[in-house]
């Protein structure tokens, strides 16, 4: 009887698990560039004692956003196409023509990570007023207001060379040798995504297909719930 009721309960909490969704903790997180982040880990952040505390606005604005990029929604940057050229992985991967630049999703990331683009500009700063249609940089750190701050030396600034990075842009092709039929459902959970389809951006692999910028929960942003333990992320398209 007792065991019957234990076992019921663990059947239960099983199946709670299984059904919860990610839910992504960007607070705290080296995502979250605000003065007030108490993370000791964090380094990069807003100067205190600006207007400027709200996570999402390094990102994302509720108004006046950047409609003409469509990497990511409400965008509140607009130096991400600074002027850089970017040299892709190659021109052919496994038989594979890469494109010839970033796409716009992996643009995003690429606007605060490519050591050029400015870490601390915005478009539409928070509360009354804050709108620059041009751009404005934000006091970061020891950088003053209007002088712009980029990604500093160190594995975390990917740089303009992403020939030693996994290829970005770069068709998932249904078919290809060592490549996953993209219905395939992934194993375990992800952030917002349930089958290697959903990883896609415009068919193409893109950082946002192992990351979610938002997901400080999990190791280095990764989609996968449990990072890349046992290359699990990897294995996920990869047949191998
Ligand atoms: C460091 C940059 C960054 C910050 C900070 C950020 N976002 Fe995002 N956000 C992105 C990018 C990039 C995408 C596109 C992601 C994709 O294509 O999967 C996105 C997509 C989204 C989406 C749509 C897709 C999804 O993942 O649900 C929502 C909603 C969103 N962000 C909300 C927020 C909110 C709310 C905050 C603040 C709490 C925030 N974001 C902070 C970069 C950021
Ligand atoms: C608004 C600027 C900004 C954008 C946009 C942005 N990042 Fe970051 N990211 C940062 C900063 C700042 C850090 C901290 C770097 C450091 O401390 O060396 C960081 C750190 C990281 C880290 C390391 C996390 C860790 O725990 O070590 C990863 C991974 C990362 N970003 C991936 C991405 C990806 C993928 C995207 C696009 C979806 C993205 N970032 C977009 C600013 C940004
Ligand atoms: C194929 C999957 C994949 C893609 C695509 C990808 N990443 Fe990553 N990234 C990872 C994994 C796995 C790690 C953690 C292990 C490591 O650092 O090598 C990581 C780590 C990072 C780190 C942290 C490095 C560190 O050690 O602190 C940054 C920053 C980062 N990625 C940014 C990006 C950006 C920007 C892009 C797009 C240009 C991108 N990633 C595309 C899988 C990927
Ligand atoms: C979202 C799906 C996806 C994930 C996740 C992924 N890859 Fe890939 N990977 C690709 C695609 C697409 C290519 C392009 C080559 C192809 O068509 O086979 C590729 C290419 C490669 C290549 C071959 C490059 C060449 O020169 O031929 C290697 C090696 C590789 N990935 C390793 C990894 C590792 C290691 C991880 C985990 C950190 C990983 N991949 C995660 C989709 C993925």
């Amino acid at each position: 009887m007792m065991r019957a009721k234990i076992g019921k309960i663990a059947a239960a909490v099983l199946l709670t698990v299984g059904v919860t969704s990610a839910v992504a903790q960007i607070a705290n997180s080296k995502h979250d560039l605000t003065a007030s982040n108490t993370n000791p880990d964090v380094t990069i952040k807003a100067s205190a004692g600006q207007n400027n505390d709200e996570i999402c606005v390094y990102c994302h604005t509720p108004h006046a956003a950047n409609t003409a990029f469509a990497g990511a929604p409400l965008w509140n940057k607009n130096d991400q196409n600074a002027p850089t050229t970017y040299t892709m992985y190659g021109t052919t991967v496994a038989g594979t023509q890469t494109l010839a630049s970033p796409q716009a999703p992996s643009l995003a990331c690429l606007s605060c990570h490519d050591g050029v683009s400015a870490i601390n500009s915005i478009v539409n700063a928070p509360g009354s007023g804050g709108y620059v249609e041009t751009g404005q940089y934000v006091a970061f750190g020891t950088t003053a207001a209007g002088t712009a701050f980029t990604m500093p030396a160190g594995v975390t600034q990917i740089g303009t060379d992403l020939t030693n990075d996994h290829p970005v842009s770069i068709p998932y092709t249904t078919g290809a040798a060592s490549l996953k039929d993209p219905t395939t459902a992934l194993p375990g959970t992800w952030n917002g995504a349930t089958t290697i389809g959903d990883l896609l951006r415009g068919g193409n692999v893109e950082c946002v297909s192992c990351h979610d910028p938002h997901a400080g929960e999990n190791p280095t942003f990764l989609r996968m719930a449990n990072g890349n333990v046992g290359s699990q992320l990897c294995l996920a398209c990869h047949a191998k």
